[in-house]
């Protein structure tokens, strides 16, 4: 960002006017790049060919292809993002949430620039450049907002999965080595051996050798909000009574991504967390998928809860667990070779000042406003084509609105064809032919799922990727 003539965080020996000039006429040239997108393009048949070559090469290097044959081309413009075969696509999963500021932000490509001229890429916990300590100070007081800091404490990682094992193993030493975990159907937790058994997925952890003991408490269903939460008080009672001592936390996200973007409120969590804590059971929030784009920078503020434990990642661009005082492990549980890149540190730094400074939060914040933009062209799509929308559970009545769009903020879903996996798996291929990356989430009923780049997102953006679902819709009924 600039400040009159001088671009912030450079090394003050670096900061030459040269240098400076230097930055600017390279963000210049990217500007005049992305005057050459303006929408939706189809892919350019000179480089479809080789474009798919080395897709295809690289699946087979993995052993497996991508979910979805494409690549980026290193060129985009908010929510456009230009593929290696020439096409132009609206990109509504940003790697599943992670460029919160969509593609090729002049003042993120600058904060980046900026990083690459420092003397080191990666950092680490032995060695790390005042980057790592500013990242956490930033994430730290977001946490507090203007209050005390309750979560004083941040150790940063490098994946959402290894800062829930941080996360975990804190609660464990907590309690004494307590073997159980407690937590929700439909959770997602990463897909280390550990995390792979906190997820309630079966698929993530076929041929895994299990060793934790993982009960799955019914979530909350807005359908059935009293039975919901009283089922879920109930089983988390009998865990408590059948393995007194032995549950060390109660993990939750409290706005489950993978799961389906399931939404709970604060009168389902309260009664789970008081009889957690009577327990001594410390509380844990997974807002890894959720945090920074909904009404609040972290989940639990906006539900005015306190967790113990809070852990974060993709759009933060380096991860962390968070977490108070009195849960601070002894010298020796936690560390690793790398924290993060000295570009995603600033970068990720730099994306939290900016939703802060640019209105993202609060009732009538930016992602408020954009999710009530999205409910208002989603409903639209839904009644001009209720036959697309079958309530799921009774295919053959039209559903209620408020069963097939759904999410918080920036976290936006639909459900068309009564939420069956396999025509949604089309659909999303359909889409992607037509110029929209999308994904799905949910176990069944599955959803089509949007993370667009609410940091730079447009109601006009949501309006033409909608109007691009109705076609895609239609095309294939
Ligand atoms: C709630 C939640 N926790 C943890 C993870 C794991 O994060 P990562 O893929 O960065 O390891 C994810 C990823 O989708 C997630 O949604």
């Amino acid at each position: 960002m600039t400040t009159g003539t001088s671009i912030q965080g450079l090394h003050p020996a670096i900061a030459t006017p040269e240098v400076q000039a230097a930055i600017e006429s390279v963000i210049a040239g990217i500007q005049q790049a992305q005057s050459t997108l303006h929408g939706v393009r189809g892919p350019d048949p000179a480089r479809q060919a080789s474009a798919e070559k080395v897709i295809q090469a690289y699946g087979e290097a993995r052993g497996r292809g991508l979910v979805f044959p494409l690549m980026g081309s290193g060129l985009g413009r908010g929510a456009l993002v230009e593929l290696t075969d020439g096409s132009v696509k609206y990109d509504f999963i940003t790697g599943i949430g992670v460029q919160a500021f969509g593609h090729g932000d002049l003042d993120i490509i600058r904060t980046a620039l900026v990083a690459a001229t420092g003397d080191v890429v990666m950092q680490g916990n032995l060695q790390c450049n005042e980057d790592a300590a500013n990242f956490a100070e930033c994430l730290l007081a977001g946490a507090a907002k203007d209050g005390p800091r309750k979560l004083a404490h941040c150790f940063l990682t490098n994946s959402g999965a290894l800062a829930n094992e941080n996360a975990l193993k804190i609660c464990m030493q907590k309690t004494n080595g307590a073997p159980r975990v407690l937590t929700f159907e439909h959770c997602f937790a990463g897909r280390t051996t550990t995390m792979a058994q906190v997820g309630d997925s079966a698929g993530a952890r076929q041929g895994l050798a299990l060793n934790l003991e993982v009960e799955h408490l019914p979530y909350f269903n807005a359908a059935d909000p009293e039975g919901s939460t009283e089922r879920a008080v109930e089983q988390l009672d009998h865990a408590i009574r059948r393995y007194p001592g032995q549950h060390a936390c109660l993990a939750l996200e409290p706005l489950q991504g993978e799961g389906g973007f399931n939404v709970a409120p604060r009168s389902f969590f309260l009664p789970l967390m008081e009889r957690a804590r009577e327990a001594g059971i410390p509380v844990w929030f997974d807002e890894v998928q959720s945090f920074g784009r909904t009404e609040a920078m972290f989940r639990y503020q906006w539900l005015d809860l306190e967790p113990d434990v809070v852990t974060v990642g993709k759009m933060s661009q380096v991860c962390a667990t968070l977490y108070t005082p009195d849960m601070n492990p002894k010298p020796g549980l936690l560390s690793a070779t790398f924290i993060g890149s000295t570009a995603s540190l600033r970068v990720g730094r730099r994306m939290l000042e900016r939703l802060q400074q640019e209105g993202a939060y609060g009732e009538d914040g930016r992602h408020a406003r954009l999710h009530k933009a999205f409910r208002r062209f989603a409903e639209k799509l839904v009644q001009s084509s209720p036959s697309h929308f079958p309530s799921m559970h009774d295919h053959n009545s039209p559903a209620e609105l408020d069963e097939v769009i759904g999410g918080a903020g920036g976290m936006m879903r639909l459900t068309p064809y009564g939420g069956d996996g396999a025509r949604i798996k089309a659909l999303l291929m359909r889409l992607l032919d037509a110029g929209v990356i999308a994904f799905s989430c949910g176990h069944g009923p599955f959803h089509l799922r949007f993370l667009p780049p609410v940091g730079v997102l447009q109601e006009a953006d949501i309006e033409s990727v909608l109007s691009i679902v109705s076609d895609v819709l239609e095309d294939g009924s």
